[in-house]
Formats: C-alpha cells, structure tokens, sequence
C-alpha cells in the first residue's frame, strides 16, 4: 500500500503523459515550450486568475510573492504557526520577522482573531512594521477569507495565499489559488497536483505584478531580454517536461480526481466519527484532501496507533510534528503574548492516513480496520 499512490495515477493516465513526454524529446525544447504556456493558460483559467506564472517549486513561488509584496528588513510578516517552513522561511531571507499566530482548532488553518491580535501587538510595540499575511490552506482546507481578507483590508496589508496543498480546494465557488494579491502553489510529486519532479506556480489578478513576477523569474530582466537585467531576480522556471506531465494530470484533477478525493475522505469520516476527532471542512467549502488527518485522544494513543501501524505495514506520517514556534531555527523569535495552544495541542495529537483518489475502498478498509484495533 502507499501513502500516496502515483504509481497507479501514472498507469491511469499513461498514453497521455508518455506521447507528451516523447514530444518534448522529439522538439529538444526543454526550457520553456508551448507545454508551458498551455499549462499557464488552463491554471489561470481553473483558478478564475488573470495571470499564472510556473516556477521551479512552490518554494519560489512563495519568495516571489514576498519579493512583489516588497518585504525587507524591518517588516514583520504574519503566518499560521502550523504549516510547512517555506510559508514562513521567506521572511527571515529578506530580513524581515516571522510573527506566528495560532490556527482555528477546527480547520487547523490561521485563526482570524488571533491573526488581529498579533498585528495589535506588533503595532503596539512600534518596532516592526506590519506587511503581509500567509494564509496556508493547510492539508487542503481553505482558510477563512472572508476573515482574513477584511483584516488584511483593515491593517493594510500584502495578502498571500499558500495553496501549495490546496491545488483543487474551494471557497465559497471560488477556486484555491484565487485568493489575496498573490497566490502560490506546488507541484511536488504528492501534492494534490503534482509533476515529476520539482515545479510551482504564482497567481495574479495585478498585470503589474504579473510583469514583476516575469521579471523575477529570470534574474530580473528588462524590456530588452534575459540580458537586459534591471533589477536582483532568480533563476525560477518550470521545465518544458514537467508541464507536460502537469497538463494531464490537471485534466484528471478536474475530472475525477477531485471527486474521488472526497470519497475517500468521507470513507475515512464515516469510520471514526465519534472515536477521534475527524477533519471539519467549514460550510460552503470543499478541501483538496492533500492529507486525511485525525487527531488522538492525547500523544501516548498517537504514538501507539503509529506504533500499530508501523507494524501493520500500513504507512502514515505526522505532518507536522511541530509548529513553527518549536522549529530551532524560529524559537527566539519574539511570540506577542500568542500561547498557540491549538497548533501546539494539534502537532502533538495529529497523524494522517493515505490518502489519494486511486484508494480502493478495500485497501482503505484495511486501514480503517488497523487503527480501530489500537482504541
Ligand atoms: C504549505 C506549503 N507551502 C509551500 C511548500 C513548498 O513547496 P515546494 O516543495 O514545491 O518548494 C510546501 C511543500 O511541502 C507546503 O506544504
């Protein structure tokens, strides 16, 4: 069994990914490509955006959105203290500070009062100066942007939305990726759509960011060319090949992918209810289901069903066993007064399942039956 299974995905969807595959080999154009440009139109087109650019992983995409916000020294930065490093890592790197707020103990994404305590608080003290918001659609659950758009509005600030685990998420009809000034995503090969290899993409309704992010990509190049550079950029782009993978397995998403995503997850729902705690996708919103985490009764029944497990063969994994406030390079970053008892309270409880839209029903009862035995 797998976590997450590309492998049938790729036998699924062969005869697409190998012609388009070999037709990058015949052509030889391997930077750039008409596979590219067609796969930037659809996923502006799926996001409802005005403009997409691809880059070399969500990483980029995520540097790239703080280099349009325009964060440097001085800036604080306000994120979700439950994500990956690379919704936060950015900050640091232009030498602004990460300011962590807690997440909601039902979506686990940024929690909105404490997102506005936390600017208070960095208002108050007057050192820093308050510039953008993250917001992580983390395990594929969109956050609050009615919320979090209103105060972003009332404070002034950058909004950035990470949907680098969301590609394919909803909120309220309006597709993930659609959100703030900016928008980024991934396509690491598990992510709900994934290439094979590295890639990632930026969104945008602004022409001139979009020019500014064009620019970026390629070592800040002028009207003149690469070789006109007039400003400090990077070198960030996707393969020609990789959008060739992309562009059936965006097809596929739409198609079924998405669907199958919320079977599987319902499944897994309808098993636990009332014996852990299940994922809460709020009112009017449809999550991508990058994972399917449950959350133990305390640590100890945590370590003992991934102990079951382990030894069932039957793979899982913690994402993420701590939050950014733990993490060593962040733990002398000033906390405002934030306890982040619910990110704090979720990463020691939290474990997640396979979870993929190739999970059949018997595979996954065999999952289901695994963890119960632990209770
Ligand atoms: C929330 C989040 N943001 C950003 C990234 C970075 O994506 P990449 O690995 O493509 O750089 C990841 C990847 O795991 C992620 O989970």
């Amino acid at each position: 069994m797998q976590f997450i299974d590309l492998k049938t995905q790729y036998h699924a969807l062969k005869t697409e990914i190998d012609a388009n595959i070999r037709a990058v080999l015949d052509s030889a154009q391997f930077i750039g490509g008409p596979y590219v440009k067609e796969l930037e139109r659809q996923l502006a087109e799926f996001t409802g955006r005005k403009h997409c650019i691809t880059c070399a992983n969500g990483t980029d995409a995520l540097q790239l959105a703080y280099m349009v916000a325009g964060v440097g020294p001085g800036d604080a930065v306000f994120c979700p203290d439950m994500t990956f490093i690379s919704s936060t890592e950015p900050a640091k790197m232009f030498g602004a500070a990460s300011v962590f707020c807690d997440i909601t103990p039902d979506t686990y994404c940024l929690c909105p009062e404490s997102l506005e305590r936390q600017i208070q608080a960095v208002r108050a003290e007057g050192k820093l100066t308050p510039k953008a918001v993250v917001a992580v659609d983390i395990l594929g659950n969109p956050c609050d942007y009615d919320a979090i758009g209103a105060i972003c509005e009332k404070y002034g600030l950058f909004l950035i939305e990470d949907a680098a685990q969301s590609f394919g998420a909803s909120y309220h009809g309006k597709r993930a990726g659609a959100f703030g000034h900016i928008a980024t995503t991934s396509f690491f090969p598990a992510k709900p759509l994934g290439c094979y290899g590295d890639g990632g993409a930026v969104f945008t309704d602004d022409d001139q960011a979009a020019d500014l992010i064009r620019s970026l990509c390629v070592h800040g190049k002028g009207p003149g060319g690469k070789y006109d550079n007039i400003r400090v950029g990077m070198n960030s782009r996707l393969d020609h090949i990789q959008a060739a993978v992309l562009l059936p397995k965006l097809k596929a998403l739409g198609d079924y992918e998405m669907d199958a995503r919320q079977q599987v997850a319902r499944r897994y729902s309808d098993a636990f209810a009332g014996r852990f705690v299940t994922p809460f996708v709020a009112e009017g919103c449809v999550s991508a289901w990058a994972q399917y985490a449950l959350l133990a009764e305390d640590p100890a029944q945590r370590d003992a069903i991934v102990a079951h497990l382990d030894a069932a063969g039957i793979p899982n994994m913690i994402y993420y066993p701590k939050p950014q406030h733990a993490l060593p390079v962040f733990r002398d970053e000033p906390h405002y007064g934030e306890t982040f008892q619910n990110a704090d309270d979720y990463c020691a409880r939290t474990f997640s399942l396979p979870m993929h839209p190739y999970l059949e029903e018997a595979e996954q009862r065999k999952v289901i039956d695994a963890v119960l035995e632990v209770l």
